[in-house]
């Protein structure tokens, strides 16, 4: 078998931190999860419901608007908040209601 040279090492070393970089890329541009919490709970709720994104969406505003939760200053301008703030593990809510039951 040939031995790995210096050089091919480096091949290997660029293609690492080629992946590295490009799944940081692939993370940029999306904000955060949509928090799980009390405030949020209804919206995972109605998407579980059958509810559409597009209606769901609605929602947010009534909270993350100009009035009560301003959005960042360099936010970027978009209505469709779920594409980038994904709603994030429900499962723990699960579980809170098996003990409720
Ligand atoms: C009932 C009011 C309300 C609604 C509706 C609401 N939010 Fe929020 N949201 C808040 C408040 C208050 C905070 C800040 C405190 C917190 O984390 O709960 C927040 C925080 C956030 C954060 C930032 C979390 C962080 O870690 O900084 C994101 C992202 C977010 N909301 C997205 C959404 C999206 C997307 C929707 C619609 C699907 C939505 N919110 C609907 C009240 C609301
Ligand atoms: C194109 C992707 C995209 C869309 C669509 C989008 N956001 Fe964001 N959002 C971001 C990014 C990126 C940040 C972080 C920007 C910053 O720190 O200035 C952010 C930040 C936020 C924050 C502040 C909390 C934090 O992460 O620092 C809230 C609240 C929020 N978004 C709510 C919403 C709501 C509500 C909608 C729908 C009206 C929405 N976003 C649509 C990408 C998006």
């Amino acid at each position: 078998m040939k031995k790995i040279s210096s050089k091919d090492w480096l091949i290997v070393a660029a293609l690492a931190a080629l992946i590295v970089f490009l799944s940081m890329g692939a993370g940029k541009g999306k904000g955060k999860n949509v928090p799980v919490d009390d405030r949020h709970k209804p919206l995972y709720e109605a998407i579980k419901s059958g509810r559409t994104q597009a209606e769901t969406e609605l929602v947010c505003a009534t909270c993350h608007g100009p009035s009560s939760l301003p959005l960042p200053k360099d936010h970027p301008p978009k209505e469709q908040c779920l594409i980038c703030h994904v709603l994030g593990d429900y499962s723990y809510q699960e579980s809170d209601r098996g003990a409720q039951k």
